[in-house]
C-alpha cells in the first residue's frame, strides 16, 4: 500500500502526492482517489459543502455589496469560496476564509505565497536553486511556506487520527478509515486534492466568455 511510494521529496509543497509521481506510483493514488471521488457519498457532500458555501457566504455577501453599491474584488471573492470549499472536502476543516470582514488566513496566505513563489522561479533572473542552495530571498520564503502548510496539514490529520469516531465524510476521513494511514501519504494528497481544485475552480468562475 502505502509503503511502494519513494519518499524523498516530502519538503515540497506536493511532495508525492498525484501531479508529482508516475508509473507504478501514480497508478496506486490515482485508483485509492477514484474509488473515493466515485461513491454517492462524496458527491453529497461536495453538494452540501457547496450548497453552505454559497447560501450562507458567497451570496449574502455579493446580495450585501449590490444593496449598499459596494466595489469589490470578485476574483479575491471566488478565491475565498473556492479555498473554503476545496478545504473543507479534502480534510473536514473550514477556514472561514470567506465571511463578511474578508480576514487574512494564514494557512490560504501560506498556499497562495508558495503557488506564487514556485512559479516565479521561471521568470527570475537569479538562479532558482542557487537561492534554494543559500536560502534566501524567495527561496527562504517559500521554505517557510511549504513548512508552514505541511505542518497545519499534518496537525489536523493527527486529530482526526485521534478522534474516537471519524465521521467518514471528507476526503482524508475517508482514506484513513480506508486503512491508509501513512503520514506524508495523507498530507500530500490532501495538499495535491487542494492544489487541483483551489485556483482551477476559481479560474473557471471569474472567467469572462469574448
Ligand atoms: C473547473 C475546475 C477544474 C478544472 C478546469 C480542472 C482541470 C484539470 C486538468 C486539465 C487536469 C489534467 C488532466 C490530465 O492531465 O489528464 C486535471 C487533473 C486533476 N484534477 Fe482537476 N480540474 C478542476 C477541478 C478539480 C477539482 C475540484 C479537483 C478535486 C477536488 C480536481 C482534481 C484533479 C486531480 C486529482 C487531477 C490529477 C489526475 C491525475 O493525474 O490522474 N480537479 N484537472
Amino acid at each position: 500500500m502505502c509503503n511502494k511510494r519513494v519518499h524523498g521529496k516530502s519538503l515540497t509543497l506536493i511532495g508525492d502526492g498525484i501531479f508529482n509521481v508516475s508509473g507504478d506510483e501514480w497508478k496506486f493514488i490515482r485508483q485509492v482517489s477514484s474509488h473515493e471521488f466515485n461513491t454517492k457519498s462524496l458527491r453529497h457532500y461536495v453538494e452540501d459543502v457547496v450548497d453552505i458555501e454559497l447560501n450562507e457566504r458567497l451570496i449574502p455577501i455579493l446580495a450585501n455589496a449590490a444593496a449598499n453599491n459596494t466595489i469589490i474584488d470578485l476574483q479575491d471573492i471566488l478565491q475565498r469560496f473556492s479555498f473554503d470549499s476545496i478545504c473543507k472536502i479534502s480534510f473536514g476543516y473550514d477556514p472561514k476564509y470567506l465571511i463578511p470582514s474578508l480576514p487574512q488566513s494564514k494557512f490560504a496566505i501560506a498556499f497562495e505565497d508558495a503557488l506564487r513563489t514556485t512559479t516565479e522561479r521561471f521568470h527570475n533572473i537569479t538562479p532558482w536553486k542557487l537561492k534554494r542552495f543559500l536560502n534566501i530571498g524567495s527561496e527562504k520564503r517559500l521554505k517557510e511556506s511549504v513548512s508552514e502548510i505541511r505542518q497545519f496539514a499534518k496537525k489536523l490529520l493527527n486529530q482526526k487520527k485521534q478522534e474516537s469516531s471519524i465521521q467518514t465524510v471528507d476526503l482524508l476521513s475517508r482514506f484513513l478509515c480506508s486503512g491508509h494511514t501513512d503520514e506524508n501519504f495523507l498530507t500530500d494528497m490532501v495538499i495535491n486534492t487542494i492544489l487541483a481544485g483551489r485556483e482551477t475552480t476559481s479560474a473557471t468562475l471569474t472567467c469572462r466568455s469574448v
